[in-house]
């Protein structure tokens, strides 16, 4: 666990003298946000990634100036770097994950993850009355998911990809893949892409499942998948038809009565020896962690009027209320826990393994 992912535990009150810097590093998040926010928007990354660079011989439009202050911020938030000669390179994360293009891209997700901007000013409304100032699963025009799944796919992706032999479940790999809520479906193309027999269904809201398609037709796999569009609690699935059921970062956003619903709809469909994949990010079962999982349960109760982050215990819960059992947890990336689970096996099975 490192320090980013560990919720300290606070000295009581007396235990020693209070630190001011801890209010500061508070402040600063809300600063080292805009200032990349503000970096990525006005091309400092691309352009430093075409070469390191001086301020006046960035290829940026800004007053050298205030460019300086900003780009000396990144080199102390760890982005950039100021080398001997006074001219700036980027660090390994910033070329990974601000760079344009790059395969594994979170440019799009440090603008779109925090949900619409305008709920965190608003977000002690939010919890006084419980509605937030701009509810994303009350939007039907499905307008923020576009961008927020799309800003997700490489992500999500590389997160399937890793998991996919854990999938093949001793046979050759499972033949039909069902995705709910799956954005621009990074699953069901990941594990297509893996079980080149497979086919997939794959279903969002009307508004946001073109994203779907556009990633299929982008990876060479539209032949095998079919867009199912409506909502997940409606529409139509076929019973005990699928080998995998994909349940990636929507259970959050549904809160409990929804989410139990929704894992009961995920096993139903599930064919003899299949498997439900749950990626969220957890809380811990004691919920002192990890610190993204608790920041991500503000976020929802800012941006949605359900959301939650909720714990590995609450998901077996409604896993077990369904007739399954978690086979695996995993966490192929930091941050991203994977959960597996089967259909608990009948006492005679039990006997037999
Ligand atoms: C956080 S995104 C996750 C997308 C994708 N599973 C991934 O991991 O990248 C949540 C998705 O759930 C979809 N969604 C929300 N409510 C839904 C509903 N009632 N029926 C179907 N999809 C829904 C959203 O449109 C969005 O694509």
């Amino acid at each position: 666990v490192n320090e980013t992912t560990a919720a300290a535990p606070a000295p009581a009150a007396g235990d020693r003298d209070a630190d001011p810097s801890v209010v500061w590093s508070i402040v600063h998040g809300f600063t080292a946000y805009w200032t990349t926010v503000a970096a990525l928007r006005l091309g400092v990354f691309d352009a430093l990634a075409e070469r390191p660079a001086a301020v006046a011989d960035l290829a940026v439009e800004a007053e050298p100036d205030r460019l300086g202050v900003l780009l000396d911020a990144l080199v102390g938030l760890g982005l950039v770097h100021r080398d001997a000669d006074g001219s700036y390179s980027l660090g390994v994360e910033a070329d990974a994950f601000l760079v344009s293009g790059r395969p594994r891209s979170m440019r799009d997700l440090l603008l779109w993850s925090p949900g619409p901007y305008d709920c965190w000013p608003a977000l002690d409304d939010a919890v006084r009355h419980g509605e937030p100032a701009s509810p994303v699963d009350a939007d039907p025009s499905g307008s923020f998911y576009l961008r927020l799944v799309r800003a997700t796919f490489p992500t999500q992706h590389a997160v399937a990809s890793r998991v996919a032999d854990a999938l093949a479940n001793g046979t050759d790999g499972p033949r039909s893949v069902l995705e709910l809520g799956a954005g621009a479906a990074p699953w069901a193309i990941a594990l297509l892409e893996a079980f080149p027999d497979a086919r997939a269904t794959v279903n969002d809201l009307p508004a946001v499942l073109p994203a779907a398609g556009e990633q299929a037709d982008a990876h060479g796999v539209a032949g095998r998948v079919e867009l199912r569009a409506g909502d997940y609690l409606a529409v139509s699935l076929e019973p005990r038809a699928y080998d995998v059921v994909v349940l990636a970062h929507v259970l959050r956003a549904e809160g409990d009565d929804r989410a139990r619903e929704l894992v009961g709809r995920a096993a139903h469909a599930l064919a003899p020896g299949g498997r439900v994949v749950v990626a969220d990010y957890f809380l811990d079962d004691d919920r002192r962690g990890p610190l993204n999982a608790l920041l991500l349960g503000v976020t929802m109760v800012a941006c949605t009027r359900r959301g939650r982050t909720f714990t590995l215990a609450r998901c077996r819960e409604w896993l077990r209320d369904a007739g399954l059992e978690v086979a695996e947890v995993t966490e192929p990336l930091p941050f991203q826990r994977v959960l597996i689970a089967r259909a608990v096996p009948a006492p005679y099975e039990r006997g037999a393994a």
